[in-house]
């Protein structure tokens, strides 16, 4: 997997500092390997793919770095170069238990988890997997809707993978990191995973589901993106996993319900049904959703039951999971309806996305953007009106268009605007946002560009 041409020049030497560091700690003789996986901001395509329908993100010039080297103590020594972050210690076996619930590095858990499921089902043994020391260095912001988490997962996988002699291809790796926000607690579906593996320099990310497949489309020359962060905390770990969880269970009702009034089998997500239609109308969808479900259902799961026709402990098992993990409901009613009005009209919004964007139609790729922004306010309700205040001040300074991107409850949004408006946008946004909040706009605020993919490589030694 290695290209040279994916790190950046400080990413070079951050990550030759970092290994200088870890040698003196395992030995001059040591092979050392370098990984770096970087996070991303999303276009268009919010909360679809765990429907299994499509994104359109692009990976950021922001990247997290490990470091690693194997020992044959059994166990995986990390350390965060962030004092923040204490440093973990974890023995390697075929189930890792999770530390509690916030810990940073139970995402380095869930990466070694990841690789040691896809190739034990492939016929690995788990004492074949060697422990070792990482070093962590991450520069995607925390918490803010950029994918810090699949940023340090991947390049904790790649780096794991690369001190017990694997490799995997990007997009083999990509399905392999896809679920490991389970392993948090979240049910995530796929796409910054993706994003983080499969980014290309200049190119925006179409990806597709079951089976996870990507086209790059590239980026007009003559466009910019400009990412703000509202500085309020988007913690997936924490509060706002009970709401993206709730989301999930809602959209695959929906799913089940419409895949009913349909006649169609195993029907579990959204993408089941789009792929089954003979033509796809988003519309037409819930229409037939809205005679065939009331708009709300209880959390009990009793109608949902009878309007399926199956057993509730059956449904309920379906849907929630068992386990640790279960997801917990609170009492407040599952919107059927209008989480699956926004996942299928988004679901068409990405679709002519695509063609805007490939064709340069920047304003038609901004007003598809607020529509999104939108629909995530009324019908998704992952919006706040710290976000709200910042896509009306990128609106204002000139954006084409902006939405809220990642999960939403806190976190970024993301501007499209013609490049030579690009610090117009942002000196609105720092009058009308950051000015009023009192807080500093840097490095709150900048303009991304799309870089390349996660990439691995052994360091030469010094
Ligand atoms: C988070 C998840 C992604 C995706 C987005 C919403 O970033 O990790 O899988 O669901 O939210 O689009």
């Amino acid at each position: 997997m290695t290209n040279r041409n994916a790190w950046q020049a400080d990413e070079l030497a951050r990550a030759a500092r970092l290994a200088r560091e870890l040698r003196a700690q395992v030995g001059a003789d040591a092979r050392i390997f370098a990984a770096r996986a970087p996070g991303r901001v999303n276009l268009i395509g919010e909360h679809t793919d765990y429907s299994g329908l499509p994104v359109l993100p692009l990976a950021i010039d922001r990247a997290t770095i490990v470091v690693a080297a194997s020992n044959t103590s059994g166990e995986l020594f990390v350390r965060n170069v962030d004092p923040t972050w204490p440093a973990r210690t974890f023995r390697i076996e075929r189930q890792i238990l999770p530390f509690a619930t916030g810990e940073w590095a139970n995402y380095v858990k869930a990466a070694a988890q990841g690789v040691i499921d896809h190739f034990a089902a492939r016929g690995a043994s788990v004492s074949q997997f060697c422990g070792g020391a990482m070093i962590v260095d991450g520069r995607v912001p925390i918490s803010a809707g950029l994918s810090s988490s699949a940023a340090l997962t991947v390049s904790a996988a790649l780096a794991f993978m690369a001190i017990n002699s694997l490799e995997l291809t990007p997009l083999n790796a990509a399905q392999l990191a896809a679920r490991s926000e389970w392993y948090v607690g979240t049910r995530a579906g796929g796409m910054d995973q993706a994003a983080s593996l499969l980014g290309r320099r200049d190119h925006a990310l179409f990806i597709e589901f079951d089976p996870l497949r990507v086209r790059s489309v590239k980026m007009p020359s003559d466009a910019a993106i400009v990412v703000a962060d509202s500085l309020e905390i988007a913690d997936k770990s924490g509060r706002v996993r009970g709401e993206y969880n709730r989301r999930v269970v809602e959209c695959s009702l929906a799913a089940r319900i419409l895949g009913r009034a349909l006649g169609f089998e195993h029907v579990r997500i959204l993408g089941d049904i789009v792929k089954r239609v003979d033509r796809f109308d988003a519309l037409q969808l819930i229409e037939i959703l809205a005679t065939n479900s009331p708009a709300e259902l209880a959390t009990d799961l009793n109608d949902a039951a009878r309007v399926l026709g199956i057993d509730r402990d059956v449904l309920a098992h379906d849907l929630l999971g068992a386990g640790p993990h279960r997801i917990l409901l609170d009492a407040r009613p599952l919107k059927v309806l209008a989480r699956a009005r926004h996942v299928l009209g988004e679901t068409e919004r990405v679709r002519r996305a695509v063609d805007a964007l490939a064709a340069g139609r920047l304003d038609e790729m901004g007003m598809l953007m607020n529509a999104s922004h939108a629909s995530l306010v009324a019908d998704f309700e992952c919006s706040t009106d710290a976000l709200d205040a910042l896509v009306q001040a990128a609106r204002r300074g000139a954006a084409l268009g902006a939405r809220l991107t990642g999960a939403g409850f806190g976190g970024s949004i993301v501007a499209l605007c013609r490049a030579q408006d690009a610090t117009h946008v942002i000196a609105q946004i720092d009058r009308d946002y950051y000015a009023k909040l009192g807080r500093q706009a840097e490095p709150a605020r900048s303009i991304l560009h799309a870089g390349p993919g996660a990439d691995v490589m052994e360091l030469a030694a010094a």
